[in-house]
C-alpha cells in the first residue's frame, strides 16, 4: 500500500521532485516600495558579490589549512576568523537577494560559473603568495561593491547600499589591512 492510500500515516513522503517554481535571475513582486527594475538590478549585482564572497570564504579556509612557517599559529587563527566573518556576509547578502524577491546563488558549481576570482592551484603555494591571493580577491570584491553601492543608491535601494557599504566594504577593508600588514618586510629582532 502506498502512503497515498492511507489517510493517516507516519510514513514520510520521500524522493519528491519538483519543477523549478522560480527561475534564477528573476524577482518576485514584494510590497517593499522598490521598483521591479531596482530589485532586478540589485539582485544581479548582489549575486555577483555573493558568488565572489563564497569563493573568498573557501580561499580563506584553504589557506587556513595550508598555512605554515614561524607565524603558522597566528595566521592559522587569523584566516579562520576572517573566514567566519565572510561566511556571515554570505548569509547576509543571500538573504538580501531573497528579501528583494530574487534567488540567491547557492550551489558551489553555480557559484563557480558566476565568480570572477581566479581559481587557485589545487596544491599549496608559498605563504606570501597565499596572502597576496587573498588580498587580490578582497580588492575584486571591494571594487564591485563600491560600484554596486553607488548605483543601487541611485535606483533608490538604500537597504542594498547600506549592506554593501556597512558590511561588505567595511569588513573587506579591515580584513585587507590585517592581511597587508603581514606582507611588510620588517625586522623581527634588530634594526
Ligand atoms: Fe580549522
Amino acid at each position: 500500500m502506498s502512503p497515498a492510500d492511507k489517510p493517516t500515516s507516519s510514513q514520510p513522503w520521500l524522493h519528491q521532485k519538483s519543477p523549478v517554481v522560480q527561475e534564477f535571475g528573476t524577482v518576485k513582486q514584494f510590497p517593499i516600495a522598490l521598483s521591479y527594475e531596482a530589485r532586478m538590478y540589485s539582485c544581479q549585482r548582489l549575486n555577483k558579490v555573493l558568488a565572489d564572497t563564497q569563493i573568498l570564504y573557501g580561499l580563506y579556509k584553504k589557506h587556513h589549512w595550508s598555512m605554515r612557517g614561524a607565524t603558522f599559529y597566528q595566521l592559522h587563527l587569523l584566516l579562520d576568523k576572517h573566514a567566519g566573518e565572510q561566511l556571515e556576509l554570505v548569509d547576509t547578502i543571500a538573504e538580501r537577494v531573497q528579501t528583494l524577491g530574487g534567488v540567491a546563488v547557492g550551489d558551489p558549481r553555480h557559484v563557480a560559473e558566476i565568480t570572477s576570482i581566479p581559481r587557485p592551484p589545487d596544491g599549496v603555494e608559498e605563504v606570501p603568495a597565499m596572502l597576496s591571493r587573498l588580498l587580490e580577491a578582497h580588492e575584486t570584491i571591494l571594487a564591485a561593491a563600491h560600484d554596486a553601492a553607488a548605483r543601487t543608491a541611485e535606483l533608490g535601494d538604500d537597504g542594498t547600499n547600506d549592506l554593501l557599504v556597512s558590511q561588505v566594504i567595511r569588513t573587506g577593508e579591515l580584513q585587507a589591512w590585517f592581511l597587508a600588514e603581514h606582507l611588510v618586510d620588517t625586522p623581527l629582532v634588530r634594526v
